[in-house]
């Protein structure tokens, strides 16, 4: 018996001795300490020693098992020391490195004018509403009073996915929405993505913004939009600036007028920035047309309205005196920084 522990012993110290990882220790302390391991083996034995020899065999076997299990611990030990060595060394941080900062973003100019837009118009009691960027033909030119066979439905300025649905050329198309669903009195205005088959230059690009605006209500008139976009070019660009009405043509209003404002840098006297005009034209408008208000079940004999469309790039360069539009999507953080 003494000889067989002697050999358990020796065997289970070699492989303890070669344990390079604690995976291979584990595994000798469930072949030798277990429940199936080699030591249980030997106590199960003990039912053919004497019963006089069995207290002298016990004590054998739990010395052995106290051998290998100190052993076992400090091999177990001093292995996971080595890997915690291991692990700081590959970890170290070398504190004098510089460090990565976080670049924190910017709001991009269009967005700082479109907030400015809005807040002015939210004063005035108005909702900011939004439609669909994908359009049906109906929407976008039909129910705006522009029939099938109107050049600006040309499809040089158009994106068609078919002969029913396009990418909107105009943000006037949430108009029609609106009016579907609300009853009068609104008050609202629409901005968003518009698309038009382009080249991109200084001043155009396929893809642009434009912020529409509409009121129907009982006698609204002409001096109700005067009045209105007055203010809103007085809050936008300054309290000295003066508004112009140019008659002009859209389809979707009667009349119709394309507004101007007095030139920001020099007043109104005539300068390179306004072309020695003294005006800058800023947007469309006009009376909702009794046709549109009709296909929009709303009886132009009860109500009448106002609208108009801003483009937000133009305010955009304007406000902020940029002189090409492509600088705006070209997302330069060194540009977008100035604002
Ligand atoms: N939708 C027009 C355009 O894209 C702009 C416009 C003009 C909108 C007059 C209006 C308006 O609501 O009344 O050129």
């Amino acid at each position: 018996m003494k000889e067989t522990l002697q050999a358990i012993e020796a065997k289970a110290l070699e492989m303890i001795a070669q344990g390079d990882t604690l995976d291979k220790l584990n595994e000798v302390k469930v072949a030798y300490l277990g429940k199936k391991g080699e030591l249980t083996a030997v106590l199960k034995g003990m039912k053919d020693v004497s019963p006089e020899d069995r207290p002298k065999v016990g004590q054998m076997v739990n010395d052995t098992r106290a051998v290998i299990e100190d052993a076992l611990n400090a091999a177990i030990k001093s292995l996971e020391a080595k890997l915690m060595e291991e692990k700081l060394k590959e970890e170290v941080i070398d504190v004098t490195l510089p460090s990565t900062k976080p670049e924190i973003g910017h709001r991009h100019p269009n967005t700082i004018a479109l907030e400015e837009v809005e807040r002015i118009f939210v004063g005035m009691g108005y909702e900011v509403v939004e439609g669909p960027e994908i359009e049906k033909d109906y929407y976008n030119f039909e129910a705006l009073n522009i029939p099938a066979d109107h050049p600006a439905k040309d499809e040089q300025d158009t994106f068609y996915i078919n002969s029913d649905i396009l990418l909107r050329t105009q943000t006037s198309s949430v108009q029609v929405h609106v009016m579907e669903e609300q009853k009068p009195p609104i008050r609202i205005i629409a901005p968003g993505r518009v698309f038009r088959a382009d080249e991109v230059d200084a001043t155009h690009s396929p893809s642009f913004h434009q912020i529409e605006g509409l009121v129907i209500d009982k006698n609204v008139t002409f001096a109700d939009l005067k009045g209105t976009l007055a203010e809103f070019a007085k809050e936008l660009f300054g309290e000295e600036t003066k508004v112009k009405f140019r008659p002009h043509h859209f389809p979707f209003t009667e009349p119709s007028a394309e507004m101007d404002v007095t030139c920001f840098k020099c007043g109104g006297s005539g300068c390179r920035f306004c072309k020695g005009s003294g005006w800058i034209e800023i947007l469309g408008c006009g009376m909702v047309h009794p046709r549109v208000l009709t296909m929009c079940n709303i009886d132009p004999n009860e109500y009448t309205g106002f609208a108009f469309g801003v483009g937000l790039e133009r305010i955009a360069l304007l406000k902020y005196e940029i002189d090409d539009m492509r600088l705006l999507y070209e997302n330069d953080i060194r540009f977008l920084k100035q604002f």
